[in-house]
């Protein structure tokens, strides 16, 4: 586990090197959206959060530097106002992230990994690996928005190689739901339990660009009767017309990703949008979102064990085959590109690609009990936010599985969010 734990800090911090030394310190140090931090803030707060969780909390070590604690608390520093504050400069940040990664090197060779819950498997460990992986992401959406010519380069994620079909039919039936086996699941995903579907349809593959396309030229941004009454009203305040980074090219459709302009491709999964824009596309189409249940059990569920695997492919972690995380590639692959990610019941391309919303507003699941903290996840519960499931291209494998939720406002797109429909099963509709 030791050897484990210092692999995936290792990947992590290398992802963080690379997302910071691509750019001058006037860019670290910049905010490119209100949305987002300066990457300086990013970098310090992932050395911050291991000084007290790990050397402090776990290793029950001095303080590195305490007196920076308050400036990067995310709970007490709102986004926008990061930038005003007393930062440490970049060459400070980096030697702050080397100081405290040396000390839970020589605490990681000496700790016991004992019952105590923070401890037990690692947990600890596998929390912090998490977060920097996570706000590695949010680096990465920073990026997106970051102007001026490219800086990161990434191959072409792989052609599709099957065909896929429109929809699969999801039996009714009982399924588990959430986790009580997996060492780093985060409480969210805790405790596992079963739910009971009615049988559903959903989506093959995540709505692809040139859906959404067609949706667009229907008419699907001027028409109010696709949007619901929040939709409609964030939408004309707005002013939405595409998803986010498209270009109007006369028939065609331009996308910018990060600092290059490509032409839009039909048979990607479509990112960058918002809650209220796939709510009023699925509206479109004759669907809906799938509640995030339905979206687990199609990812998870085995009928012919009838257990829940790990992912939509069976229970080992994410290799190259199976789906497109991790940075690897730039965008999202096109539908047919992971046959070997598909789930026991067709579904493709659940995991990786893009974050897809689900119409369920982010909660507790029953038994929920907060750990270690209650900042990270049950102060967000409530109506205010809706879950997205599956990763991203720019989700990492160790922030990534089949019980992983994440959640944000219906009004935000600058992450990498696309969606996929659901319905309801028709009279005429056989069950098999
Ligand atoms: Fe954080």
């Amino acid at each position: 586990m030791r050897d484990c734990i210092a692999v995936e800090l290792a990947r992590a911090r290398a992802r963080t090197t690379l997302l910071t030394e691509v750019v001058d310190d006037a860019d670290l140090t910049r905010q490119h959206s209100p949305l987002m931090s300066p990457l300086v803030w990013d970098l310090a707060h992932v050395g911050n959060q291991e000084e007290l969780w790990l050397v402090r909390d776990v290793g029950g070590r001095e303080p590195v530097r305490c007196d920076i604690d308050e400036l990067y608390d995310a709970f007490k520093q709102p986004r926008r106002d990061r930038p005003a504050l007393p930062l440490l400069p970049p060459a400070e940040a980096r030697a702050y992230l080397a100081t405290v990664r040396d000390k839970v090197h020589d605490l990681l060779d000496a700790v016991a990994f004992t019952e105590r819950p923070l401890v037990a498997d690692g947990f600890a460990f596998g929390m912090i690996v998490q977060h920097e992986q996570q706000h590695d992401e949010t680096m990465l959406a920073t990026h997106q928005l970051r102007s001026g010519p490219a800086v990161l380069h990434a191959p072409a994620p792989p052609e599709p190689s099957v065909r896929v079909g429109a929809e699969v039919l999801v039996p009714a039936g009982e399924f588990t739901m959430g986790t009580d086996t997996d060492p780093w699941a985060l409480d969210n995903e805790r405790p596992a339990h079963r739910v009971d579907l009615p049988a559903y349809v959903i989506d093959a593959a995540p709505v692809t660009n040139g859906q959404y396309a067609a949706f667009i030229a229907d008419g699907g941004y001027t028409e109010r009767r696709w949007w619901s009454p929040a939709g409609w009203e964030h939408r004309v305040r707005e002013q939405l017309s595409a998803p986010m980074h498209w270009r109007s090219d006369g028939d065609d459709w331009s996308y910018r990703r990060f600092g290059q302009w490509a032409r839009v491709r039909a048979d990607e999964p479509v990112v960058h949008v918002c809650w209220y824009e796939a709510q009023a596309y699925a509206a479109w189409a004759g669907k809906r979102l799938p509640t995030e249940a339905e979206w687990e059990k199609a990812a998870r569920w085995d009928p012919t064990t009838g257990r829940s695997r790990r992912y939509p492919w069976g229970d080992d972690d994410p290799t190259e085959a199976h789906a497109n995380l991790g940075q690897r590639h730039l965008r999202p692959a096109p539908v047919g590109a992971y046959p070997a990610g598909v789930s026991p019941l067709g579904v493709h391309q659940l995991i990786g690609d893009v974050w897809e919303w689900t119409s369920t507003a982010f909660d507790g699941h029953p038994g929920f009990a907060a750990f270690p903290y209650r900042e990270y996840s049950e102060v967000f519960f409530g109506d205010d936010y809706r879950v997205l499931r599956g990763g991203s291209f720019g989700t990492d494998r160790s922030a990534c599985r089949g019980t992983f939720r994440n959640w944000d406002y219906p009004i935000r797109r600058q992450i990498f969010s696309g969606f996929r429909c659901a319905r309801d099963v028709r009279p005429d509709e056989s069950y098999r």
